[in-house]
């Protein structure tokens, strides 16, 4: 009843994963990040030399996955955002997911979760719902920034590209779109830095 569950939502690099991150520090909730289980499932059916639209494949993986060995260096890595966004279409795949999220969503004090269908379909029943967005070009950019910082070879240009395109499937797509619930409060995070966004976030919260 009094569980506190806070949904975060948004397209790539919207800084949706830090600020998840920051307000779960602040209420001592634990924090899962879920496009990092969809990057798993791209990054198991890679390694098992298969494309990412390969449904049987993707299903399998998802099935097995394990939380606890999640790499998380490597599934941040470039080529893996686009494996994720991949087999995030298949609905069987978010299916599977489905259950795992709503365990970690129902521990008892509540917990944040961050994705693109949290308020939506995983927590419709979010005390708070944020929907994090900011223009494609200051997204690249961070992102840019932090996979050059970790000495990745990529061009802001491929980023922009990479976040381009994977908007596009993600919102395009079937079964559970990228788009924000009707009852969240949107927050625009292109003129703000963290702590700007943080405070912003902490606001909304606090008018629940
Ligand atoms: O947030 P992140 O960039 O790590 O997500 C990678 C991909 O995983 C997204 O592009 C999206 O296709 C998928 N995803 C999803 N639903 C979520 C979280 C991520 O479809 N709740």
């Amino acid at each position: 009843p009094d569980a506190l569950v806070i949904a975060l939502d948004g397209p790539a690099a919207s800084g949706k994963g830090t600020l998840a991150k920051k307000i779960a520090g602040q209420f001592g909730l634990p924090h899962l990040d879920t496009g990092l289980l969809y990057r798993a499932v791209g990054c198991g059916v890679l390694d098992h030399g298969g494309d990412p639209g390969n449904v049987a494949a993707a299903i399998e993986v998802a099935a097995k996955l394990d939380l606890a060995a999640l790499d998380e260096a490597r599934l941040r890595g470039a080529t893996m955002g686009e494996a994720a966004s991949r087999v995030a279409a298949i609905p069987e795949v978010r299916v599977v997911l489905l259950d795992l999220q709503r365990r970690f969503a129902a521990q008892p004090g509540g917990a944040v979760l961050d994705g693109r269908d949290i308020g939506t379909v995983i927590c419709p029943d979010a005390k708070v719902k944020i929907f994090v967005t900011a223009t494609p070009e200051v997204r690249a950019e961070r992102r840019f920034k932090e996979l050059a910082g970790r000495g990745e070879a990529v061009t802001f240009e491929d980023v922009l590209a990479d976040i381009e395109r994977r908007d596009a499937r993600d919102s395009s797509r079937t079964t559970a779109p990228l788009v924000a619930a009707a009852d969240a409060h949107l927050l625009d995070t292109t003129t703000l830095d963290i702590d700007a966004a943080f405070r912003a976030a902490l606001d909304i919260i606090g008018r629940r």
